[in-house]
């Protein structure tokens, strides 16, 4: 039987764009609020390069099914970050090297401290760190998909949504190696699962706090998960987060949404 990173490592590429009209949007703009979305999914995208730089100086190197995962998953991160560059692009807005140069420019003090808090919690925690990486990175998944369902529903824009269905597929194939590994890890060590549950209950933040400006991440957090429909997402992420095990009742999405949005 083909294991989940055999699987993953089969599937993986470069995000493929055949057919991609970009030029539609020149004829049928998006509205202000999903460029605005688009804006912030660009820049996490393209940050997921720094969150590995931090992962490597962990425990998490050391594990070639880890480093052979995360060697995949950053490239496709990338791509993804790309695509979504050329709808920016498509709208006469700066995307690409120099909007990620000004972004990492601007986060280097804040960079170092994130840096090294991750090296301290690992040294700290040891092989526990990984589960803990590998639920972190579920949770992350996760809500990184609903997010772009969220979006592709609300703009309504056929190009973006057949964009979106595209990168979707691929955040699913993140997800089954992060949630696959996550569970197999935490079912084996109380210690990984007590950790887990204390990082992801007091240091989790919706995706691209740590970088992205506050009003942003506000932005994001109420322009795709307010209202009813945004709360069933929640709740469902939620219900996912409790099938890891020892994570129980976190309601971890519910309250940090609640906190960022202020409600
Ligand atoms: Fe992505
Ligand atoms: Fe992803």
């Amino acid at each position: 039987m083909r294991t989940t990173i055999d699987t993953y490592k089969s599937r993986a590429g470069r995000l493929n764009l055949e057919g991609i009209d970009f030029a539609d949007f020149q004829a049928h703009p998006l509205s202000p609020n999903a460029l605005r979305s688009l804006r912030y999914m660009h820049d996490i995208e393209h940050h997921t390069v720094c969150y590995l730089r931090d992962l490597l100086l962990t425990p998490a190197h050391q594990d070639p099914v880890i480093t052979s995962f995360l060697s995949c998953w950053v490239f496709e991160e990338m791509w993804h970050g790309e695509a979504i560059g050329r709808v920016l692009e498509a709208h006469g807005e700066e995307a690409g090297m120099p909007r990620i140069a000004a972004l990492r420019h601007g986060r280097r003090r804040r960079e170092a401290v994130t840096t090294l808090s991750t090296i301290a919690t690992a040294a700290f925690s040891g092989r526990a760190f990984i589960a803990l990486h590998m639920a972190w990175g579920a949770v992350n998944e996760w809500t990184t998909q609903a997010g772009y369902a969220r979006l592709s529903e609300t703009a309504d824009h056929p190009t973006l949504r057949e964009l979106l269905r595209r990168i979707m597929k691929q955040e699913g194939g993140h997800i089954d190696f992060y949630a696959s590994e996550a569970t197999r890890r935490l079912r084996g060590s109380a210690k990984a699962q007590r950790l887990t549950r204390l990082a992801l209950t007091h240091l989790w933040r919706p995706v691209g706090s740590g970088v992205m400006p506050k009003r942003e991440v506000g932005f994001l957090v109420n322009y795709l998960f307010s209202g009813e429909k945004g709360r069933q997402i929640l709740e469902r992420i939620d219900r996912q987060v409790d099938r890891l095990p020892g994570q129980e009742d976190l309601h971890l999405l519910t309250r940090a949404v609640a906190r960022v949005s202020g409600a």
